[in-house]
């Protein structure tokens, strides 16, 4: 029998943590012969409440599932972590200024990051999923200095998922026919969904559709304000779908991407695509076995050059003022 993964979950407690660890233990994040054994994270007075999902995950009698440790310590969390989605953040609150997010997150992000650095396994990998994911990874990646960079990556993958879904509904096919889709920059309204290098049943997204209002004006704004869209329809915010993007983005991370396709991860910029490097961009990649590439030599015409530096732009910002805060 194998030894069990073991996968650390932080904001375990909260919203998006209730659809993703059921999900987690059914094998939907490795693959549907891997055991896992789950380290919860949450802050003191969400244990609790961590205590009574653990109590219906043992309800479910998951055969992957070899254990549940749940803990408001940093080093218990991390020890011997394989796999880390760090979710639980300090989200923006009415009158926040940028400055006081950054400095609330570098809070969170700065001692999680050293504790992954001390305690964590050494092929440890992470997917930051609580916002502003980029820079929350930004600030991780850089207090763990003994790990490599590019173990530590923001989730794009629900933009990118938003985006297959948009693409899929106007062309009137299965998503399953859209390829080669790319989120650019940063997890927020500047994101960059590329319709002209993806591909509709192998053919350019973009001269299928053929209909540069429609992206410009429907389609980048649709899917950019999904997430606020859905706050207002459901009156709380994408937690199914969050949970369900964390899922696709590891599984992708460690079973690969398809043959001619890519995906869309948040990762530490090597520059390509001048993108400055040590961001956190999102960029195209394959993966294969936890490791990724970015996707060189694709066409960035004029129109996506312009929206790629804004969103790049806006990174660069978020960089400089936590740079100015200490964090990095
Ligand atoms: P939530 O508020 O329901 O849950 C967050 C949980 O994190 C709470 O249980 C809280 O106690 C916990 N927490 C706070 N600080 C912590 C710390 N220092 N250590 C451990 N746990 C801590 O929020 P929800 O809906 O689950 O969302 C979580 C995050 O994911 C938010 O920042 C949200 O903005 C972000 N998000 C990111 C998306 C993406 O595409 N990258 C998509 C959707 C949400």
């Amino acid at each position: 029998t194998r030894t069990p993964v073991n996968v650390t979950v932080t904001g375990a407690a909260g919203q998006i943590g209730y659809s993703l660890l059921f999900r987690i233990a059914s094998g939907h994040l490795l693959g549907p012969d891997v055991p896992v054994s789950l380290r919860l994270l949450e802050i003191t007075p969400a244990l609790k409440a961590a205590e009574g999902t653990a109590m219906e995950l043992d309800d479910c009698a998951f055969p992957l599932l070899r254990g549940i440790e749940i803990t408001d310590d940093l080093k218990t969390a991390f020890d011997g972590a394989n796999v880390a989605l760090l979710v639980g953040a300090m989200p923006r609150k009415a009158g926040m200024e940028r400055g006081d997010l950054l400095s609330a997150n570098g809070g969170i992000f700065k001692p999680q990051g050293r504790a992954i650095n001390d305690h964590a396994a050494d092929d440890i990998r992470v997917l930051v999923v609580g916002n502003p994911a980029n820079t929350n990874a930004l600030i991780a990646a850089n207090n763990a200095p003994d790990v490599p960079k590019t173990r530590f990556t923001a989730m794009t993958r629900l933009d990118h998922n938003r985006a297959v879904a948009q693409v899929a509904k106007k062309a009137g096919v299965p998503v399953t026919e859209i390829s080669n889709l790319t989120i650019w920059g940063n997890h927020s309204a500047t994101q960059y969904p590329d319709l002209f290098n993806a591909r509709i049943n192998g053919k350019s997204a973009a001269a299928v559709i053929d209909d540069q209002a429609w992206l410009e004006g429907d389609f980048i704004p649709t899917v950019a304000k999904r997430g606020a869209a859905i706050i207002e329809a459901r009156g709380l915010s994408s937690a199914a779908s969050a949970a369900s993007a964390a899922l696709n983005h590891v599984n992708t991370w460690f079973n690969g991407t398809a043959p001619g396709d890519w995906t869309s991860m948040g990762i530490v910029s090597d520059g390509s695509y001048g993108v400055p490097e040590g961001l956190v961009s999102s960029f195209p990649v394959t993966t294969k076995d936890g490791d990724y590439e970015i996707v060189q030599g694709l066409d960035v015409n004029e129109f996506s050059r312009g929206r790629i530096d804004a969103s790049v732009a806006e990174l660069a910002s978020e960089r400089d003022e936590v740079v100015k805060l200490g964090l990095i």
